[in-house]
């Protein structure tokens, strides 16, 4: 049985990646294969191998099965914008059929496929399409990462609202403290999220370090068997 998922979040910048790896380093602890996915990174840096991007690494190094990068991320555009801008400056079309195409690859690869979106839900790739038009054609299930802070409440109810209006399901969302709770004043906007949203909470990853946010740890706080049921 193929399992996968679209990571979204409620910004750019609240913990995607940290969570992408997190279910990739759970997956495998449920003892199933796992490999992650970028299909699209702007900001990336240039090396001798082509443009890579710390997001693409950071989901290789959770993923128990090695590819070759540009079956990870097809799409590693160089300046540090949104993508359709990035796409634009290079000449690049991002076109959904070759990361439909990938993805059926990983696909093979991997039982299961954890695909990291970029920004937020309806980031635009081109004219006319969004990181949601991505979502639906590949048909994914998607997991919400709510950074928490002052603002999460309308992004994260916006956005799940957008993601029911583009026909996919939320299958769950994850409560990502982006700042130290030591009074606990944070609790409330996770309590009212637990409220209002229809999909279960994943789990709730407390503050890091920042020079040690790892997702092996950050793997404990997350239950996965309400995805793979
Ligand atoms: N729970 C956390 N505790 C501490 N730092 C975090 C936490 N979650 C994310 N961060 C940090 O915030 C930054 C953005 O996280 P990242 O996963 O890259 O977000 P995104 O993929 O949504 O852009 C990173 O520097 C990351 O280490
Ligand atoms: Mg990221």
């Amino acid at each position: 049985m193929n399992h996968a998922w679209f990571v979204t979040g409620t910004d750019t910048n609240v913990g995607k990646t940290l969570v992408s790896c997190a279910l990739l380093h759970a997956l495998r602890a449920r003892g199933l294969s796992a490999v992650g996915m970028k299909p699209v990174a702007s900001g990336c840096h240039s090396t001798a191998d082509g443009m890579r991007h710390s997001d693409a690494e950071a989901l290789t190094a959770a993923s128990s099965v090695s590819l070759e990068y540009a079956a990870v991320n097809p799409y590693a555009l160089r300046a540090a914008t949104a993508p359709h801008l990035a796409a634009q400056a290079e000449g690049v079309t991002i076109s959904i059929d070759t990361i439909t195409k990938t993805f059926v690859q990983l696909q093979a690869r991997a039982e299961a496929v954890v695909v990291e979106g970029v920004g937020g839900w309806i980031v635009p790739i081109d004219a006319t399409h969004t990181m949601a038009d991505v979502a639906a054609r590949l048909r994914l299930p998607v997991v919400l990462v709510v950074g928490i802070r002052l603002g999460c409440l309308n992004h994260a109810l916006l956005t799940a609202a957008a993601i029911e209006h583009a026909g996919c399901r939320l299958a769950g969302w994850v409560a990502n403290h982006l700042s130290n709770d030591a009074d606990g004043a944070l609790e409330g906007y996770v309590a009212a999220l637990r409220e209002r949203l229809a999909a279960p909470l994943l789990g709730e990853i407390p503050y890091m370090d920042e020079a040690h946010t790892d997702p092996a740890v950050a793997a404990r706080c997350l239950s996965v068997e309400t995805l793979l049921d």
